[in-house]
């Protein structure tokens, strides 16, 4: 009878604010962290620190007030980010088997699916994964492997850097073509003209959408997709140019069903199609139509802007250091010459360019915060506890400017990978290819890239900028972490 009367005399206002106390209630339950969580800032409720934007300049701040392992709230979701060599590689390699996994990010599953290589897990993953490995080793090796179409691409990238006769030119979608040639040539089994506007419009698209992935909004759909995905913003473009290249990668698959033949394979397509007809009768090896078209776009998705973007950082170092360019071009004249193009048998020879190249892929800081991952299993590190489930992020960045790895982290300095001989020494903090099981599937083809298109540009060109427009090392940050576009001439040597 009493609970009847003070029911009764609720008002509107009075509910409301009973629904408010419950919802928070509730919400400070649900999101209570277990003991020895890492802890993070203080973040609202409902929504947590959503405000917080995950870029690593942000996130490098964070890890001086919080520590190597600390986390932050987003929605109901606690993420936990790691810094600094020595977490990453504890979490990474020592606990090999801890953080091995990927978690679910909404944005990516409407058009990744959770299937592929990159964003799947389990046997899916595995299976996927050792097949698209082996395809790129077999592909290596022979007279027309991989270094071949590199070398054969490079001479094409130079002809385009020629005819452009010493003026001032962007070179951003010229170094996007030539390395999505390299994939195109391992999957499509051909590679595209620079003048081809298809391809170049898959670049663009392809390019925008790794650029906007960084993008508040796109931050957003992460916590609340199903509010987000109602709105517009930079999420319905990534949506949509997905769609698009998947629609293209789609067409070709189904022009290579037309004449396929399985005694004689020309590329991954083909290989992958011959996998289906084995694999019938098990349907969960994954090995189907729908799961080729991600795993084709997983290869170009993580094997196109990254190698780019890194060859864009080497032009613009180059043009900001040109003794250094020098220095470079006098080892190639005395290793390699001018009558021959470099192979990959004379990067041993070339200490101080490799040195370079790595100086530039440390500095360059292309992937800043690897690739989302997910505690396997209940894991232990650096005291904390992260329950299996957990979003984590690997801050690579943190890695590669670590202060007790590196003698100078924040300058472009080719000794860091130099011995008082001059030669080349490995440096255990070089991770931007990440470590562990999830390592880059294109490491060997990546470096391969870097060293043959670096070499054979810098054989046959002096790069320098526009007289007045030095271009900036400051970078822009979407998903990877690239420079602004800029002009540069390429004069004949
Ligand atoms: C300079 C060039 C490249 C850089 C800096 C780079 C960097 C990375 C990073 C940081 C990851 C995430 C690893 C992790 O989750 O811990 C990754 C994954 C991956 N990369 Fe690369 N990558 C490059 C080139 C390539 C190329 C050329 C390919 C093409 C074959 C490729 C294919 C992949 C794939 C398929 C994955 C997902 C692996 C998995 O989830 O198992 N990458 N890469």
């Amino acid at each position: 009878m009493i609970l009847q009367g003070v029911l009764d005399s609720f008002d509107v206002k009075c509910w409301l604010f009973f629904i408010f106390v419950f919802l928070l209630v509730v919400d400070i339950v649900r999101s209570r962290p277990p003991p020895k969580f890492p802890s993070g800032p203080w973040s609202l409720p409902f929504l947590g620190n959503v405000f917080t934007n995950l870029d690593f300049k942000t996130m490098d701040k964070m890890a001086a007030d919080y520590g190597p392992v600390f986390s932050l709230r987003r929605g109901s979701e606690r993420i936990v980010f790691i810094s600094g060599y020595k977490m990453v590689k504890e979490a990474l390699i020592n606990q090999l088997h801890s953080f091995a996994d990927r978690p679910i990010t909404p944005l990516f599953y409407v058009t990744f699916k959770g299937i592929g290589i990159a964003l799947s897990n389990g046997d899916m993953w595995k299976n996927q994964r050792k097949f698209a490995n082996t395809h790129l080793r077999n592909f290596g090796e022979g007279k027309k492997g991989l270094e071949h179409h590199i070398q054969l691409e490079s001479s094409f990238l130079c002809e385009a850097f020629k005819e452009e006769q010493g003026r001032g030119f962007n070179p951003h979608f010229m170094l996007n073509n030539a390395v999505g040639n390299v994939i195109s040539s391992v999957v499509f089994g051909h590679r595209f003209e620079y003048s081809d506007e298809n391809f170049q419009k898959l670049l663009r698209l392809d390019n925008e959408a790794v650029i906007l992935a960084g993008s508040a909004m796109a931050q957003l759909y992460d916590v609340f997709p199903n509010i987000v995905k109602h709105l517009p913003g930079p999420h319905q473009t990534i949506n949509s140019n997905y769609r698009q290249i998947t629609d293209f990668l789609q067409q070709e698959i189904d022009k290579h069903k037309e004449d396929w033949d399985p005694e004689n394979p020309r590329d991954y397509i083909d290989t992958y199609l011959t996998e289906i007809n084995k694999r019938k009768e098990d349907p969960t090896a994954g090995f189907n139509t729908e799961t080729l078209v991600i795993c084709t776009l997983d290869l170009f998705e993580a094997g196109m802007e990254t190698a780019a973007t890194t060859l864009r950082w080497a032009l613009v170092y180059m043009m900001n250091y040109p003794e250094i360019q020098k220095k470079v071009q006098a080892e190639i004249d005395k290793v390699i010459g001018q009558s021959r193009q470099p192979n990959m048998s004379d990067r041993t020879n070339m200490p101080y360019t490799d040195a370079v190249i790595h100086e530039i892929q440390r500095i360059g800081n292309v992937v800043p915060l690897g690739f989302p991952k997910m505690a396997s299993k209940d894991a232990t590190l650096g005291g904390y506890f992260i329950p299996k489930g957990t979003t984590i992020h690997t801050n690579l960045s943190s890695v590669l400017f670590d202060k007790d790895e590196w003698e100078t982290p924040y300058t472009f300095n080719p000794e860091h990978f130099l011995d008082s001989d001059g030669q080349f020494r490995r440096r255990d903090a070089f991770m931007p290819f990440s470590a562990g099981k999830r390592v880059c599937l294109g490491e060997n083809l990546a470096r391969m890239e870097l060293f043959l298109y670096f070499t054979t540009l810098l054989q046959r060109f002096s790069l320098s900028p526009v007289p007045g427009a030095m271009p900036t090392l400051e970078g822009v940050l979407g998903f990877t972490y690239s420079p602004e576009d800029f002009l540069v001439r390429a004069l004949p040597r």
